[in-house]
């Protein structure tokens, strides 16, 4: 099957990978509902991706919030019908060694980052299990593979989303569900690197063009290459895969 007219949401679509990733779907198919916080950033990525030629939505909310990401799926199918994709991209970041870790920057990250995927989910499963074809794409991180200090309660959240997409996978493979999980390495020129990369200076870690010297593949990540391993996910390319956590990494993490 073709993605031709297909209708994909991504979560924290107005900047950044998520960005890239509408686009890129956009390019492969897709109708586009940007489903983020950010109402300004998020419309003016849906003007430019409606410039690709596809249907594009809007879609405003807190993915952390049950009724607001339950609210943001449902207008997501009521303005360009049934979901086929969710990509579960929104995310925040926050570093800090885990003994002084605010218990609030503890509970804010797994609002975000671990919440909003298991509510996202679990809007877009019933009609997915009812129509038997769905696909979901979550978006964690090499760092839900290896815990870094500084980075632990980061870490735990893209831990608990592989988990998730694990799990997942398996509980609705039968439906005709895939689910998937892309964990990328370091990815340049997105706002969260911009805070990370602030962050980090404070705990004396390497700017992030110093770390790209020690990436097998010498650079840093972009945001299209996280985005093509999105689509390929997605695609009927993909069919024999579900529950993978893909590294795309450029070989700084392979396990
Ligand atoms: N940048 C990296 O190096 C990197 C590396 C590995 C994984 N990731 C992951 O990739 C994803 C995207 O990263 P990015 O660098 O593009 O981030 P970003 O901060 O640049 O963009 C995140 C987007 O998500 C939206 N968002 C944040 N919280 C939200 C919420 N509660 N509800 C709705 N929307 C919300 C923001 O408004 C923004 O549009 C995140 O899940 C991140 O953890 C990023």
């Amino acid at each position: 099957m073709g993605s031709d007219g297909q209708v994909a949401v991504v979560t924290g679509g107005a900047v950044g990978i998520g960005y890239a990733i509408g686009r890129r779907l956009a390019n492969a198919g897709y109708d586009i509902a940007i489903a983020d916080r950010d109402e300004m950033q998020a419309r003016q990525a849906a003007r430019e991706i409606r410039g690709l030629g596809r249907r594009t939505t809007v879609v405003v909310g807190d993915v952390g919030d049950r009724a607001q990401a339950f609210g943001m799926m449902q207008a997501a199918a009521r303005d360009l019908g049934e979901v086929d994709l969710l990509v579960n991209n929104a995310g925040i970041a926050g570093l800090g060694p885990l003994v002084s870790f605010p218990e609030a920057d503890w509970r804010e990250l797994f609002r975000v980052n671990v919440d909003g995927v298991f509510f996202c989910c679990q809007a877009v499963l019933t009609p997915m299990m009812a129509r038997r074809r769905g696909n979901i794409v979550n978006i964690s991180s090499w760092n839900g593979k290896l815990g870094a200090p500084n980075f632990g309660a980061y870490s735990a959240t893209k831990a608990a989303v592989i988990s998730l997409t694990q799990a997942l996978a398996r509980e609705v493979a039968s439906h005709g569900i895939r689910v998937n999980a892309v964990c990328p390495g370091i990815v340049s020129g997105t706002p969260m690197r911009k805070v990370v990369e602030r962050q980090g200076q404070a705990f004396g870690l390497p700017p992030s063009a110093e770390r790209a010297k020690t990436i097998p593949l010498g650079r840093l990540a972009t945001p299209e290459d996280i985005a093509n391993m999105v689509v390929f996910l997605a695609s009927d390319e993909a069919a024999y895969m579900t529950g993978q956590a893909v590294n795309v990494t450029g070989g700084l993490w392979l396990h």
